[in-house]
């Protein structure tokens, strides 16, 4: 019997491993993406219980199309990208890609209503470059991202972007090619919106935060810096994390008010003091106070960088910590919540292990998918949406939507207590689930993704596509477009 067994058991075995490798090969070429595609033609199309129509995604008007208003421009900026080696403050230089030779890449001030027009000149970054204005809601076709709303600038040539911001707060711009390396490098920059007509309050100061290799940048400097502040000084303090992780601040010595998020004023902002600021990768903080007699001091936790303000400038203050964080969900004073809803998605992060564009390992997934496999979110216009977003995978997602701003309603199944919390980028931590609304104002396709850029560029990302439009633009190809 034993005898006759054996061979049977070498078979099984046998054909149960030429099995195992046939399943591995098939989902290691499947997982390969092509070498040029269209972001609408792969993915999973979802309607979230709305009508939809059989070509609800990828046919009709040309994106393209969709651009920002003609006329005489209000305001002209010209950015030119370049290799650059930087010298900071402290003597270190960097090798580093630029806008205008500077890290960061100019600070861009307009009014709200003003007609921007901004040219992008690539002289010499090999990857090609674009221009994405993180959290300006900007028509379709000026968003910049390579591969779906426009191609990439490649060296020796240049492109124009025009918009009218209808929103007033502070934002950044970076480049949307390339972008997990390309950003990290130095191909970014803050852009502040005033109201309209408004000048520039007390002292106004942007601290954006960037990491080289190591070396942490706030402002403009790797050092410690002093400000000459006349007490009774309205300030303002425009946060902005450039970086792919989480940065947090400490800001001692005075109350304080978190005025804005993500360019969107809180309602009935109070003063508080001896909190933390944690700011998720690609979101901005804007902090009020007026300048007391004595000094302030804005750190950054387990970093040398800090800015101190004092009445001459001439003082350093030493580091203070605070255990206890601002929660932007229980601060500032309410306002009616939407209830009603056309669609509602589900945005579960996971990983497993998977292959992804060839490559086996942990991968992260997305309502179990890995991308391309990652959801396309089919809206109409005028749309009311509803979207929860779940993080499973044991690690931060900072989920970036562009083109709009999202309510963030509830965490965790507590419904947000405060001001209406309106974010661009929702830093999802592990373990948390929220449910946030938005309505579908600005048609066209847009990316949705995580903004820990290398996350973006290892398949966490997805789009938002409206009804009826498509775009011409190809990922890959010879335009060479590599917008992660
Ligand atoms: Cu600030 Cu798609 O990114
Ligand atoms: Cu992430």
């Amino acid at each position: 019997m034993k005898r006759f067994l054996a061979p049977v058991a070498a078979l099984v075995a046998g054909l149960a491993l030429v099995a195992l490798l046939g399943w591995t090969a098939y989902s290691w070429w499947e997982s390969r993406l092509p070498g040029s595609y269209n972001v609408m033609d792969l993915g999973v199309v979802e309607a979230g219980g709305g009508p939809a129509s059989e070509h609800a995604v990828g046919h009709g008007v040309n994106i393209a199309g969709l651009e920002g208003p003609g006329g005489k421009a209000d305001l002209r900026f010209t950015l030119t990208a370049t290799k650059t080696t930087v010298r900071l403050r402290s003597g270190k230089t960097v090798d580093a890609l630029t806008f205008n030779g500077r890290l960061p890449g100019p600070e861009l001030r307009m009014h709200r209503g003003d007609l921007v027009e901004v040219t992008l000149r690539n002289e010499d970054v090999e990857d090609g470059v674009s221009i994405h204005w993180h959290g300006v809601d900007v028509p379709n076709a000026e968003d910049g991202v390579s591969g779906v709303t426009q191609d990439a600038v490649m060296p020796g040539k240049s492109y124009t972007y025009r918009f009218r911001p209808d929103q007033a707060g502070t934002f950044w711009y970076h480049t949307h090619q390339v972008s997990a390396d390309n950003v990290a490098r130095g191909l970014y920059g803050p852009l502040v919106i005033l109201p309209r007509r408004a000048e520039t309050q007390g002292f106004d100061f942007t601290a954006v935060v960037h990491n080289f290799s190591g070396v942490d940048v706030l402002g403009t400097s790797d050092r410690p810096v002093r400000e000459a502040v006349p007490p009774g000084t309205d300030v303002r303090v425009r946060l902005v994390n450039s970086d792919n992780f989480t940065r947090r601040f400490v800001l001692s010595g005075t109350p304080f008010r978190v005025a804005a998020i993500d360019g969107v004023d809180v309602n009935g902002p109070t003063p508080i003091s001896g909190r933390r600021l944690e700011l998720g990768a690609g979101g901005r903080y804007d902090v009020v106070f007026t300048m007391p007699e004595e000094p302030v001091r804005l750190g950054l936790v387990d970093s040398p960088v800090a800015l101190t303000f004092s009445r001459d400038g001439s003082v350093d203050l030493p580091p203070v910590s605070f255990d206890r964080s601002f929660d932007p969900a229980t601060y500032g004073r309410p306002t009616p919540v939407p209830t009603r809803f056309d669609r509602s998605f589900d945005l579960d992060i996971d990983s497993s292990l998977a292959f992804f564009d060839g490559d086996f390992g942990y991968q992260w997934t997305v309502n179990g998918g890995v991308f391309p496999d990652t959801p396309v979110y089919s809206v109409r216009e005028g749309d009311r949406v509803k979207m929860r977003i779940a993080n499973d995978s044991g690690d931060v997602h900072p989920m970036h939507l562009h083109g709009h701003h999202f309510r963030v309603l509830s965490r965790d199944g507590t419904p947000v207590r405060g001001s209406p919390w309106w974010v661009d980028t929702l830093n999802v931590q592990s373990g948390e689930e929220y449910e946030v609304a938005f309505r579908a104002d600005n048609p066209g396709v847009w990316m949705l993704h995580c903004h820990i850029l290398g996350h973006a560029a290892d398949g966490l990302n997805m789009h938002l596509a409206y009804e009826g439009y498509r775009t011409p633009f190809e990922v890959g190809g010879e335009a060479k477009n590599d917008p992660e």
